[in-house]
Formats: C-alpha cells, structure tokens, sequence
C-alpha cells in the first residue's frame, strides 16, 4: 500500500472574506492530514484561492479595483485565516500564479490535441455566483426572477462563440467508473444524486467564455478564456508541478488521496474534473467527498447572503481549539449542521472543560501533589487496569477503518467515550485512598497517565494545540507523535520527570 497521501481542499473564491464555512472544509481536511502524517504517511495538504471568472471581475469592479488587485487584497485573508486554523497545509495555490496558468495551458492543449475539444456557440442560462451553466429544466422563475433550482442564484442568459468540452461521450465511461469505484463519491446519498444526474443525459461543456477577458487564455485564440472551473479544478496538478510528471511532488502524490469539497460543488469535481482528466488520459483521484453545509438557523451560511458567522470573532473569542473540536464532533459529517455561540459554550464546558481537560487537570495535579511529578516505577497491572489500556489495541482496526471510511463522528465518540471511561477509572480506583498501597497508588497513576497519552494522541488531529501542551508534559514531541503507539501499554517511561499542568479549558461561567 501507498504510504503517500495528497488531500485537498477547495480553492475557495476571493471575492469577499472567508467566513464558517470555508473554516469547516479546511478543519476537517487538516483533520485527515494530520491524522494520516501520524500514521507516518508521507502527505501532502493543498489549500489555496481561485482568482479568475467573471464572478471575482465583478466583484472588483464593484470595489474600484483591478481584479488582480483585489484577489491580492482577499486572497491574503484566506491565507491568513490558514494560518489562524493551525493548519498543516504544504502549500497554497493561487490561481493566479504562473506555474498555474502553465499546467492550465498545457491541459487544454492536450484535450485539443486529443480532439476533446471544439469551437461553436453557446447559448443558455448561466449563473454567475456559481460559475456554471444549467440546463433549462435546471431554473425557475421566482418573483419575476430567473433563479437556478439547485442554488437558488441569479441566472442570466448568454449567447457567445464558446469552445466546447465533448463531455456526453465521457458518459456511459463516468458511469463504469462509478461502479467499478463504489466509494469514488462519497457519501453514498450524495453519490446517487450525481449518478442519475449522469444517467439522465450529458450535454457537452461550454469550456471557453469570449466577453470578458479575465482568465486563462485559450492558447489558441486569444479571443477567449478558459472556464473557470476547467481552470480551477486543475489546481490540483499544478500545485504538484504538472505537466512536469517526472517530478517527486507529481510522482508521489497523483492521483490524489482525498478532495474534500462542499456539496454544492460536488457536480464540478465527481463529473466534470474526472471527464477531463480521462479525456487527457491522466488518473482519477481516489475519493471525492461532498460534506454539508453550515447553516445560520436554516440557510446555507454564504458570502452572498450575508448571513456569516465570521470564525475569527469567534476564535478571538473562545479560542481555536474549542471552535475545531465543535465543527468536527458536532456537525454529524456528510450532512447539514448548525454552529452558535451558545451551542459551542455547552459543548466546550461538556466535552472540553468537565472531561478532557478535567481528566489530565485532575490526574497531574494529584501526581504533583503525591507523587513529585514522577512517571512512577514500581507498578503492577490488574485485570481491570488491562482492560482499559487495551480497549485501544482492541479497537484500533476499526479506528483505522473510521478513518479511511471519513466516518469522523465514530471517530471521535470513540475518544468521548474513552474520557468517560478514563475519568470513571480515577475516580472509581480512587489512588486518594491508597495512600497505604503504594505500588496500587503508583499502578493507578500510570494507567491513568497512559490513558491521557493514548487520547491526546487520537485527538491530536482534532485539537492539535492543546494535545501538544498535554503531551509536552511527558516530554513528547509533535514530530514524535506516532498512531500506533496507543497499543503500547508500556509507553511512558518509569522514574522520568513530567512537568505541572496549566489549565486547558475554562468553563464558561453562567452557561446552562
Ligand atoms: O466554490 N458550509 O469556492 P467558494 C460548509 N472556487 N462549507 C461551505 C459553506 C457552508 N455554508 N460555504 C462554503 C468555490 N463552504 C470554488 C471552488 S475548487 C476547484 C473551486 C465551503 O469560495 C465548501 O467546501 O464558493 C464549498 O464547497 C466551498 O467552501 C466553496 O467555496
Ligand atoms: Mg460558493
């Protein structure tokens, strides 16, 4: 098996400041790099903005600058925000760069020269927020307005000279695809939406647009700019130096391991991106998953409906660890979910504060108070001491298949139901009555360091700050952190110093 794995995120639009749901797709992706670099995977984590099309020329126009101007101006605060995430990112991809346009170019020659591609007119409903055509039986007419069904944006009619992308003899290939591939789209609801959505006929793809010029230029006829999203989708290669394939970054990590995306574009990366990459004959990513939405009460949270809930008022508020372990424990992935202050208050005063946080506060300190802030030596485990340390061994075959099923929920009730097991553990042993029974006292206080150290490592991926701070205190560090590892009940070392504990979380006071 591949020890190499290349995850993505989307490129997320500049056209105005990233908002929850931008924070949700690159959280959760940073989840599985992280999770997979501590299995010791070699990876890759691509992030980065998508600079070109009408939509972003638009909105710097409506700003009073020019559109590479504003993408300069935007572009930074979504790689800002990367940054405020904690996010393991390799690299950031701006659309705009040189490198890209280069594998941009080179791909659609390809698809010319393969004879994928020709030149007619185009004429029908475009949306621009969404950058994509739609069919007629796709749109509606609310209040006077042309609307798409899917997204419920604007549509406005175009009728233009347009390359096109021979996309309908790429269906009867996509569908053999699918079901030779039955976990290509996930999850499995999302995945037979796109698959009727094939069955019901491809029309080939308007790939070129002639009225506006910002973009990629076709190489060919410099009247006109690549689709957008023929632009943005590939990304994806130049960030691993496409079309140079002899190179180690191309070399190890495509096909890609995982791109992770909203569902709202799941149309552009399960039928679009793996049609032009057959038609040039490079291969399919391994997975796309379509996660949900983050809603503010019922709609989609988004920069056109201004309803956003801006993540770094409410990391400045409660912290950046609080609001990834709310996204990931809390929003049921692969479906819609919903965030608000009062609802991250309680899950950070349940989970983190009275459980995590309330499990190594409680056993460090009594180690400080008894036992010098000593991995004690002289131990002997007792059947109910086993049982608890090897629930992880125990498990850990179906810890690794939640992961590369992207089961996150069972993922993480997993760890929730180890802190309650844990906490159980010490209070129920109670090593305050042991004061006679040294070895018991000693026994006690190793098993319940362990069992720290083996969830501090499973929710690494999920809260990496404060895991570190938890695993520094046994002189661990980051690039020591190894999965495998909470099989070993023999880990910590006996007789080595540990250092004292700071608080982790704070409860917040007058939240019922
Ligand atoms: O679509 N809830 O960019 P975009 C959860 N540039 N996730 C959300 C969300 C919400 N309310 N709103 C946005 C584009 N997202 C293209 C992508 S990829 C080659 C090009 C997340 O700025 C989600 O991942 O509109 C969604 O797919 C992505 O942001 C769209 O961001
Ligand atoms: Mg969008």
């Amino acid at each position: 098996m591949s020890k190499n794995y290349y995850i993505t995120t989307p490129i997320y639009y500049p056209s105005a400041k990233p908002h929850m749901g931008h924070a949700y797709s690159s959280i959760i992706a940073d989840f599985f790099a992280r999770i997979k670099k501590i299995q010791g995977f070699d990876v890759f984590f691509l992030t980065g903005t998508d600079e070109h099309g009408l939509k972003i020329q638009r909105a710097a126009e409506k700003n009073g600058l020019s559109p590479k101007d504003f993408c300069d101006k935007i572009s930074i605060t979504f790689k800002n925000l990367s940054k405020i995430l904690n996010l393991s990112n390799n690299d950031f991809i701006r659309t705009t760069e040189k490198r890209h346009f280069k594998s941009v170019q080179y791909l659609w020659n390809i698809l010319e020269k393969n004879n994928e591609i020709y030149l007619s007119k185009y004429s029908g409903w475009y949306s621009v927020s969404d950058e994509a055509f739609y069919n007629d039986d796709e749109i509606e007419t609310i209040e006077g307005e042309k609307k798409s069904k899917l997204s419920g944006s604007k549509v406005e009619w175009v009728e233009e000279e347009s390359y096109f992308f021979k996309l309908s003899k790429w269906q009867k290939p996509l569908l053999d695809f699918y079901e030779e591939n039955p976990n290509f789209i996930l999850p499995k609801s999302r995945k037979n939406e796109v698959v009727s959505f094939v069955k019901s006929g491809l029309k080939d793809l308007s790939v070129s647009r002639k009225s506006f010029s910002w973009g990629i230029k076709v190489p060919s006829n410099n009247e006109h700019v690549i689709y957008v999203w023929l632009d943005a989708l590939t990304n994806y290669l130049s960030a691993l130096n496409y079309p140079d394939t002899n190179n180690k970054l191309y070399n190890n990590f495509w096909p890609a391991s995982l791109h992770l995306i909203g569902k709202d574009i799941l149309r552009f990366h399960s039928i679009y991106w793996p049609a032009f990459l057959l038609a040039a004959n490079i291969p399919l990513p391994k997975r796309i998953y379509g996660h949900g939405w983050i809603l503010s009460g019922e709609e989609k949270m988004s920069k056109s409906k201004g309803n956003i809930l801006d993540p770094i008022e409410i990391i400045e508020k409660y912290g950046l660890d609080p609001l990834r372990y709310y996204l990931i424990k809390e929003v049921s992935f692969g479906n819609d979910g919903n965030i608000s202050q009062d609802k991250l208050e309680s899950c950070i005063n349940s989970d983190l504060a009275n459980n995590f946080g309330n499990l190594c506060q409680r056993v460090i300190s009594f180690n400080e108070k008894n036992l010098n802030l000593i991995i004690p030596k002289e131990i002997k485990f007792n059947d109910s001491d086993l049982k608890i340390l090897n629930n992880f061994k125990n498990n850990y075959d179906e810890l690794l298949k939640f992961i590369d099923d992207q089961d996150i929920n069972s993922y993480i009730n997993y760890i929730v139901d180890r802190l309650f097991a844990s906490n159980k553990y010490f209070n129920d042993e109670e090593p305050w009555k042991k004061k006679n029974d040294m070895i018991r006292m000693n026994t006690i206080m190793y098993v319940s360091l362990e069992l720290i150290r083996k969830i501090c490592i499973l929710l690494y991926p999920v809260i990496p700050e404060s895991c570190m701070k938890v695993l520094k205190i046994f002189n661990i560090k980051e690039s020591e952190i190894n999965f495998e590892s909470i099989n070993d009940n023999n880990f910590l070392e006996c007789g080595k110093k540990i250092s004292k504990i700071n608080i982790l979380f704070k409860k917040i006071e007058n939240h019922d």
